[in-house]
């Protein structure tokens, strides 16, 4: 009887840790899913802009350049936790990260337009390999 309790419980125990971990790993999914939530909104509101002409409203491509930014900042924690490595992945988060530092939210539309398409590209590379 007392092993058939503590089989029972080691089950219970093994039912509750994989549970957390499935928790944990859900939580990292959809933290990394509203990142990219986040960063496709503000490509396509960035790319419309600058297709309407509409490159000069005032402070509206630096704010969503900045938070671009910003975002793609947390990819890297977001998708290489501690202790893993993955060179081709870091890879991608710097090219996205250097385009999206070339690119120069006050200059003229066409000029915004071809650093948008290069960080488009950029993006595409990583979801070819990854997604
Ligand atoms: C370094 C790799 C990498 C880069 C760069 C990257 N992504 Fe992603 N993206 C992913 C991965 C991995 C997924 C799959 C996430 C998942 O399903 O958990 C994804 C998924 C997505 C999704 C779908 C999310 C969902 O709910 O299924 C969108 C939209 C997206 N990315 C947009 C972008 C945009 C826009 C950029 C560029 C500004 C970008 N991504 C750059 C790796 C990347």
């Amino acid at each position: 009887m007392r092993h058939v309790i503590v089989l029972l419980l080691g089950l219970f125990l093994g039912f509750v840790a994989a549970l957390s971990l499935a928790n944990a790993l859900q939580r990292r999914h959809a933290w990394l899913r509203g990142t990219m939530h986040v960063l496709e909104h503000d490509l396509r509101g960035a790319r419309e802009a600058t297709r309407a002409n509409a490159c000069a409203a005032p402070a509206a491509l630096p704010q969503v350049a900045q938070r671009m930014r910003l975002v793609a900042e947390q990819l890297r924690p977001a998708l290489l936790p501690e202790g893993t490595h993955d060179r081709v992945l870091a890879q991608y988060v710097s090219q996205l990260q250097d385009e999206l530092g070339q690119w120069d939210p006050t200059a003229a539309c066409p000029v915004q337009a071809e650093a948008l398409t290069r960080i488009g590209h950029a993006c595409d590379a990583c979801h070819r390999d990854y997604r």
